[in-house]
């Protein structure tokens, strides 16, 4: 069962940085639900987060997602095509490009060290009911992220506490279970969640451009019982957004976003820079191997202030960002409601 909410508002999980737990805890204290993100950390960083959460907001519920990554593997010859296009890029940068490789983002073990938290999130795969069960036996309560009809059908069906339902406003990955071709198009949130609504009695939460209690009511109205929040929480002091990226996200020239494999080899949406420009068409299918590629340069980048060759993740609601502490952020969503 997931935990009743004083204030149905969910700091969503963001990787990478911004999901400290100083954001957690203050959310969760708040009346909130934050979440940690225990994507591309060591089991044993996530152990030490999770205790950090804890010491600071005590028996308050709060989350933690982590990665189920999955196949297609990609075209390799792809990959090192793309590898050889960005190291032009690389020597600018001081850096050479990765080795694309396959991970599972350490699973196992990462499994071990979040049994037992409150919530449970997976993205980029469909738990097995062998996971759900085992979380559940440690008192965890499993979410499966979403984003089609059909997939909310098939996390039903292995036993899923509930759905985080992801629409195509959303910033960073598309967390739905594959990135294989003929994968439906995602659907923007009302509409996605009125048809997982309609599939399922599951509990929902909704993400996906929410920036307002406004937001979050229209989400409410339409099935689910909170909203989850992630690039309104990147502004926030007590997230661990790179300077770089916190300064592109209120800088005037960016004027988009757009869905992108170009830094990672998935999908994912970011504001329109000049690596996005310059890769996005050529950039090949190939998620973890396309990250690897990328991230020395992505972190040279984010080092050097260089906004145009940084993976700058993105909600389409980014304009409507409300810069403040967390807590005051939870509580003025909910005065808003
Ligand atoms: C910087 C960033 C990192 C993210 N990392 C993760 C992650 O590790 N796991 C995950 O399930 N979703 C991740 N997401 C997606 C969010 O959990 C959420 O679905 C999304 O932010 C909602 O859309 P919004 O950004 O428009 O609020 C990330 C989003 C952002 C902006």
């Amino acid at each position: 069962m997931l935990p009743e909410l004083r204030v149905p508002v969910v700091a969503a999980p963001m990787a990478g940085g911004p999901s400290t737990p100083r954001l957690v805890a203050a959310v969760s204290s708040a009346g909130g639900l934050g979440f940690l993100a225990a994507g591309y950390k060591t089991a044993d960083r996530v152990r030490s987060e999770i205790a950090e959460v804890r010491a600071v907001s005590g028996e308050q519920p709060f989350g933690v997602n982590i990665f189920l990554p999955g196949r297609p593997a990609p075209d390799p010859d792809a990959v090192l095509r793309y590898r050889d296009r960005l190291r032009p890029l690389a020597v600018r940068l001081g850096v050479e490009p990765g080795e694309p490789r396959w991970d599972d983002d350490d699973l196992d073990a990462k499994i071990e060290a979040v049994a037992g938290v409150p919530v449970v999130s997976t993205t980029f795969g469909c738990p097995s009911e062998r996971l759900v069960g085992r979380l559940n036996a440690a008192g965890s309560s499993v979410l499966a992220t979403v984003t089609t009809v059909d997939e909310a059908r098939q996390a039903a069906a292995v036993g899923v506490d509930g759905l985080w339902v992801q629409g195509s406003e959303a910033g960073a990955h598309r967390g739905g279970f594959t990135d294989a071709p003929g994968t439906d198009e995602p659907l923007p949130l009302l509409e996605l969640v009125r048809g997982v609504r309609s599939a399922t009695d599951l509990p929902l939460y909704a993400a996906g451009g929410l920036m307002n209690g406004r937001d979050i009511v229209a989400a409410i109205a339409a099935g689910v019982s909170a909203g989850g929040l992630g690039t309104a929480f990147l502004a926030c002091p007590e997230a661990g957004t790179h300077p770089t990226h916190r300064a592109a996200l209120t800088d005037r020239r960016f004027q988009r976003t757009a869905v992108t494999r170009a830094f990672t080899g998935r999908p994912a949406r970011a504001l329109v820079n000049s690596f996005l420009t310059e890769h996005d068409v050529v950039a090949p299918r190939g998620y973890p191997e396309v990250h690897h590629v990328t991230r020395p340069l992505r972190t040279a980048a984010a080092a050097a202030g260089d906004a145009d060759n940084l993976h700058l993740w993105a909600g389409q609601g980014w304009q409507r960002l409300r810069p403040q502490p967390a807590a005051d952020l939870v509580r003025l969503l909910h005065s808003e409601m």
